[in-house]
């Protein structure tokens, strides 16, 4: 028998396998493809940072317009996955999501090609489950760059501006290495499901609340307060309880989310006296004095959706929405070099019983 390594609870620290598509440096920066992430969200559109992620470099001007025509071209609903819509009439939008794509048919033998279609059309998936569950008349797509389509899918409303903000935080949680989900999907990658089965996985592994779930907690959060005394005092009881406050603590990160930071420093921009935003900083203080967990990214990204006029249904599936152009590149790049993902176990139950 070959010789057995016992790895950390929860694989902490613990190195799997190689990835060429995203990793944190020396100083704390999250970089995709070889760029600080910070730096392609001001500098680069979302579309510019998926064909990045998806593809391994920057496209030219033409590649940029083909990549974004596959998208646009992608868009919509398809009459069988109307018919799970409507059939489903869904309120939670991750596990909406989940179904859609699990019953989606396996009919190209294109698989790039497939999982951007599958991409692109996860905005009208949220969008139209969200309507239907609400007996709300569905929305048509308008022109627009992605993430000005995928605004007005989940707001009703055409906003050029809030529209590039959150094509920015999407860019930021587009790929984040090893993660949870991320993982989830090698995992399924590795028996040489399909793809579709693949992003089922993620979809399903995204929706807890220690991951994808964890955005759509922090704001009914923050309705509970009044003033930051309120909650500092919450904040105290969950940490004199044992408990997590949500919104805090990263695997990777244990000094400083440069997402969040980056998230923060935008809200100041654009809402600089809101009171959450007051509250939440005090609250990050608290945390950190208390515990040193610092705020990760959902923390920020709830308060910025919230500003953004987005509905707290709908946060967790953008995540789901960006994330999934980070699947497409994972996918690709296990199967370029795979080896089935199969750990072993240590046995802790009985031996030797009889009948
Ligand atoms: N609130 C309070 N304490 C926290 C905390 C949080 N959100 N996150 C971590 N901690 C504390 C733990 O209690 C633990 O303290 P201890 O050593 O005194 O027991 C320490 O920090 C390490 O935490 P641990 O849970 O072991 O870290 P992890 O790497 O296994 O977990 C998370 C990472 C993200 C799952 C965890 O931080 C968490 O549950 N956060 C809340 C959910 C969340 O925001 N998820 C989104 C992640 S991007």
């Amino acid at each position: 028998m070959a010789e057995e390594i016992i790895v950390p609870k929860g694989l902490v620290n613990v190195i799997v396998d190689k990835t060429a598509i995203a990793t944190t440096d020396g100083n704390g920066n999250l970089l995709y493809r070889g760029y600080k992430v910070v730096e392609l969200v001001e500098k680069k559109s979302f579309e510019d940072a998926a064909y990045l992620i998806v593809n391994g470099r920057l496209p030219d001007q033409k590649e940029k317009d083909e990549f974004s025509y596959k998208i646009r071209s992608n868009f919509g609903v398809d009459a069988e996955a109307r018919k799970v819509i409507e059939i489903l009439k869904e309120k939670d939008l991750m596990r909406a999501l989940r179904n859609i794509v699990s019953f989606y048919h396996y009919k190209h033998t294109q698989v790039d090609d497939l999982m951007l279609e599958m991409a692109a059309k996860f905005p009208e998936f949220i969008s139209l489950s969200y309507r239907l569950s609400h007996g709300l008349e569905p929305l048509e797509p308008i022109e627009g760059t992605y993430s000005e389509r995928f605004y007005h899918l989940i707001t009703g409303k055409k906003d050029p501006l809030k529209a590039k903000y959150l094509g920015m935080l999407m860019t930021l949680y587009m790929e984040h290495e090893f993660n949870a989900s991320t993982f989830a999907l090698r995992v399924t990658a590795s028996t040489l499901a399909d793809p579709i089965s693949s992003f089922t996985t993620a979809l399903a592994t995204l929706k807890g609340p220690l991951h994808g779930g964890a955005n759509s907690e922090i704001l009914d959060f923050f309705k509970n307060f009044n003033n930051t005394e309120e909650a500092v005092r919450y904040v105290d009881q969950q940490i004199a309880k044992g408990e997590k406050v949500m919104g805090f603590g990263h695997r990777i990160y244990k000094r400083l989310d440069p997402r969040a930071q980056f998230v923060k420093a935008k809200l100041k921009e654009i809402a600089p006296d809101s009171k959450i935003l007051q509250i939440a900083e005090v609250v990050e203080n608290r945390m950190w004095e208390k515990k040193s967990v610092p705020a990760n990214l959902d923390f920020y990204a709830a308060i910025y959706m919230d500003i953004l006029g987005i509905s707290q249904d709908f946060y967790t599936p953008l995540f789901a929405a960006s994330r999934v152009f980070g699947w497409i590149a994972h996918y690709k790049e296990q199967l370029a070099d795979n080896r089935l993902i199969r750990p072993s176990s240590s046995y802790s139950g009985p031996l030797g019983l009889k009948l």
